[in-house]
């Protein structure tokens, strides 16, 4: 855990003493302190403290100000399902975190400590990656490299505390293709309460199945398409489901909060009958808020709408993924009842999240090209390689989740600057996502970009983009692309922070 975590989780600790954290809290005591990276400090100190009051405040009052910070965990237990994606009949073999439906969305409070317990309950071993969140190495979920695998029947204790607010996601680290592409996606929404109010929101996890004409999943990937642009799904869902509706006042401001999920495609967002602004990237605000006309985003990417939605009840809105040769309506929203003449300019701004500047002056450069490979790089572990490798990070193939790893790409001080000079020498999109800490895209030699923080840059064929960020993250952390076929093909690699 990083000092600055840590100071972080004392001092939420020590407001919660103040406010009003429930009795669960105690429940959790042992299994915090088992998971946490770093001892428990338990200093001895003069405090006040009320023994005379009733209920919640009088079993708190007892705990130290670390253990009543401890949640009670939300317990992630992957399982095996049906659920129905055609109406031909129920998908055998779906995977998910509970024991039905879609993996429930979490919500978690900026600053405030978060548990989770992951319990194995498939029989194939797995973790849980936090896509985003800038959690202490720990916490990250990666098999090898930061925790062992989960088997079957075992379980992981995960606890960190969200520095920052916005939309992000979970997904198994661990075969990752297969878990992935059977269900195992979930959106994770950390609130702010200092953001400005909407009349109405929505969570949209978008992705694919590959399923055949009798509902059933087919072979998650052929090689062919692995060595281009991924093999995709068959059958398209917004949370599971074909185009859900969503009602909203109309007139009234909505916040739709859409995470890609999926393991392969590319989404190009358009939205038709109301006034929307890009509120949200991968978890921050933009600078500039703007309409998002085929906004191209990849898989990993998250994205925050403002809805003005219409005034009059009952008119639609859509949001569509224009991208390719089949327009595709994902999810629609409906005005209900009578307007609330709302103005989608009223709308305050996102606070910022708490990501340190760059500075560009001392930043060292790390220079990273994605290529093409012949290359052929021995299997084999339980978490790793799809047998082939297709791809290459500054001419190293790796598939990751391996108990091999290979040397990182760059060993970076804590605390320095750094500027990464990516390059995509291929003729396919990639979109790269970061572990553990978030930069700032700074230039891109085929496009205008905004100075968006982030987590995830999709690029695009041929290009050449600056990423700058500060090592404030001890650990190894790995670098990928997101399209899990290309990951698992060769194009993962790391960087050290020590
Ligand atoms: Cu969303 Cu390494 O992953
Ligand atoms: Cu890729």
């Amino acid at each position: 855990m990083t000092s600055l975590t840590r100071r972080r989780v004392l001092k939420t600790a020590a407001l919660a003493g103040v406010g009003g954290v429930g009795l669960a809290a105690m429940a959790r005591l042992s299994g915090w302190a088992a998971a946490a990276p770093e001892p428990v400090v338990l200093k001895t100190a003069k405090i006040q403290a009320r023994f005379m009051d009733i209920g919640q405040t009088r079993a708190m009052a007892r705990l130290s100000g670390w253990a009543a910070a401890a949640p009670e965990p939300v317990v992630l237990k992957t399982a095996k399902i049906q659920a129905r994606f055609m109406d031909i009949g129920q998908t055998r073999d779906v995977l998910t975190y509970g024991e039905a439906g879609m993996p429930p969305v979490l919500r978690m409070k900026k600053g405030e400590p978060f548990a989770a317990r992951l319990v194995n309950g498939i029989d194939d071993p797995t973790t849980i990656h936090w896509h985003g969140i800038r959690v202490p190495n720990k916490m990250d979920g990666v098999p090898f490299l930061v925790q062992p695998y989960v088997y079957t029947g075992d379980h992981f204790d995960y606890a960190f505390t969200p520095p920052d607010a916005g939309t992000f996601w979970y997904h198994p680290h661990c075969n990752t293709l297969e878990q992935m592409g059977h269900g195992l996606t979930g959106v994770i929404v950390v609130e702010n309460p200092n953001d400005p109010k909407f009349d109405a929101e929505a969570i949209v996890n978008l992705r694919d199945w590959r399923l055949g004409d009798d509902a059933q999943f087919i072979q998650q990937f052929r090689p062919r398409d692995a060595a281009k642009t991924g093999t995709y799904g068959t059958v398209r869902t917004a949370n599971w489901l074909d185009q859900p509706q969503f009602d909203a006042p109309a007139g009234g401001l909505m916040r739709l909060r859409v995470a890609i999920t999926d393991v392969t495609r590319i989404y190009a967002f358009r939205v038709e009958g109301g006034e929307a602004a890009v509120i949200a990237l991968d978890g921050n605000p933009v600078p500039q808020r703007f309409a998002p006309d085929a906004l191209l985003l990849g898989p990993g990417q998250r994205m925050e709408l403002a809805i003005r939605m219409p005034d009059q009840e009952g008119a639609i809105v859509s949001l569509g993924d224009i991208r390719g040769t089949k327009p595709k309506v994902l999810a629609t929203l409906r005005a209900t009842g009578s307007s609330l003449k709302r103005d989608l300019r009223d709308l305050a701004p996102l606070e910022a999240n708490p990501v340190p500047e760059v500075d560009l002056a001392s930043a060292k450069h790390i220079a990273l090209s994605l290529s093409a490979t012949a290359e052929n790089v021995p299997s084999d572990s339980i978490c790793g390689t799809l047998g082939y490798s297709f791809w290459a990070i500054n001419k190293v193939p790796w598939p990751g989740d391996t108990p091999d790893p290979t040397a990182p790409l760059a060993e970076l001080k804590l605390g320095k600057n750094y500027v990464i000079d990516m390059e995509n020498l291929t003729p396919q999109a990639h979109p790269m996502h970061l572990h553990g800490m978030s930069f700032k895209v700074l230039s891109s030699s085929t496009r205008q970009v905004q100075p968006v923080i982030s987590d995830t840059y999709l690029m695009q064929p041929n290009e050449k983009v600056q990423l700058g960020f500060v090592a404030d993250n001890p650990g190894d952390w790995l670098l990928h692309c997101h399209i899990i076929e290309h990951q698992k093909t060769g194009m993962t690699s790391y960087i050290r922070v020590v």
